[in-house]
């Protein structure tokens, strides 16, 4: 098969054949090679590929309805939005498209939400190795250096403090008036950092104590990936806002914002909106994800999964002087090297596994949650087969 990478705007260093179906945790290219997949297309196929549920959704709603328009009410919306209040802290729902959508809605919502109470407060507040996005605010709260170089001037009101350091996010935070505080209870691409519960609560006592709209990310962390629905009930702290896309809609673009009811009630019809935003097909899928990722039973797997993945892992560090350290909560992992492990990547590529580098020296586990302790087995062999 032809394969040409220069036909796009060169902002993904690809190569190889180009992938063209997919079964379980297996991805299949052009050329027939299967690839035991551990990336799920970066935390998005929740369900792995070709899940029968997700499948028969696609083929009904598309008869039914693929675009209504946000002018009207939509019936898979509704549904959808219904669960995700049945199921988290949040009265009320945005849908738009993409995760970075879902931060730039969140981020208008606290500061419409401040000047609703007549405050002087605008500034947002989020941390180093944090990712939320591409778009101009949401790039912008993502506090590091590679993803601003060339595209200054920025948007104005944005401060950065260290991760889970309570001493350094408090003394930023005395620096401004702060309208938002936007944290990833496990950063992702940051390098699989996990939130400790004391800073977690650190937050969630000086955001609510100076009226500041607490915002989780958990685009890459939330939706069942830790072993609970949302990352937040292993830390302890509820949000006030929190922001979901990735696996949400089960391989088609979908983000939603979760909001409380004093929050939500400050925006009135024409102050936010998107066209495709909460689309019928999409909602459609994301109703069949949200019924299967909230089940305890799924939950429990991801648990499972999550610590034999980890514990496998640990073995490997023991046996292994590259290797530094495991990190990671339910089936978001990260093996931490004392180098960069890019060839280590590529190398597994070439050997059929997929694995995707997190922050300066991490590689990131994120397979579907319907991954198996074989396929686990699998995954493991193959990259001590690299190691050794
Ligand atoms: C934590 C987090 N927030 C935001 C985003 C941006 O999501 P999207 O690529 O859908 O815009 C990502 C994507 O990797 C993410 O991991």
């Amino acid at each position: 098969m032809n394969y040409n990478n220069d036909l796009f705007v060169p902002t993904y260093g690809r190569s190889g054949a180009p992938m063209v179906s997919g079964k379980g945790c297996t991805l299949v290219d052009g050329n027939g090679k299967e690839y035991l997949d551990f990336v799920s297309g970066i935390a998005v196929n929740a369900l792995g590929y070709g899940d029968a549920g997700l499948e028969k959704a696609l083929m009904d709603q598309g008869k039914k309805l693929l675009h209504g328009s946000n002018l009207w009410l939509s019936d898979t919306q509704m549904a959808l939005a219904a669960k995700l209040i049945e199921t988290s802290f949040a009265d009320r729902i945005f849908f738009c498209n993409s995760g970075t959508e879902a931060n730039e809605a969140a981020i208008k919502f606290a500061r419409k939400w401040a000047s609703k109470k007549k405050s002087s407060k605008t500034a947002i507040l989020s941390f180093f190795d944090g990712f939320h996005g591409r778009t101009y605010g949401a790039m912008t709260a993502t506090a590091q250096k590679k993803f601003h170089d060339g595209f200054h001037p920025l948007p104005q009101g944005y401060f950065y403090a260290p991760f889970n350091d309570i001493e350094g996010t408090k003394a930023m935070l005395e620096l401004a008036d702060f309208a938002a505080v936007i944290v990833e209870p496990i950063q992702g691409e940051g390098g699989v950092n996990v939130a400790t519960p004391e800073f977690m609560k650190f937050l969630r006592e000086y955001t609510t104590a100076h009226d500041i709209a607490l915002i989780f990310d958990e685009i890459q962390c939330g939706m069942g990936r830790t072993g609970t629905l949302w990352a937040y009930e292993q830390l302890g702290v509820t949000p006030d806002i929190l922001t979901s896309a990735k696996p949400i809609g089960g391989g088609l673009p979908l983000g939603a914002v979760l909001v409380k009811e004093e929050i939500a009630l400050c925006l009135a019809p024409g102050d936010h909106g998107t066209t495709f935003g909460g689309n019928p097909l999409a909602c459609a899928l994301g109703k069949v994800v949200l019924d299967r990722v909230s089940d305890k039973e799924m939950l429990d797997h991801v648990t499972k999964m999550g610590e034999y993945l980890r514990a496998e892992l640990v073995k490997t560090c023991a046996e292994f002087d590259e290797v530094e350290s495991v990190l990671g909560m339910g089936l978001l992992v990260g093996l931490r090297f004392k180098e960069d492990p890019k060839k280590i990547i590529e190398k597994a590529f070439e050997k059929g596994l997929l694995i995707v580098k997190a922050g300066r020296n991490t590689v990131r586990f994120i397979p579907a949650l319907i991954i198996t302790e074989k396929e686990i087995d699998q995954a493991i062999a193959i990259l001590k087969d690299i190691l050794a």
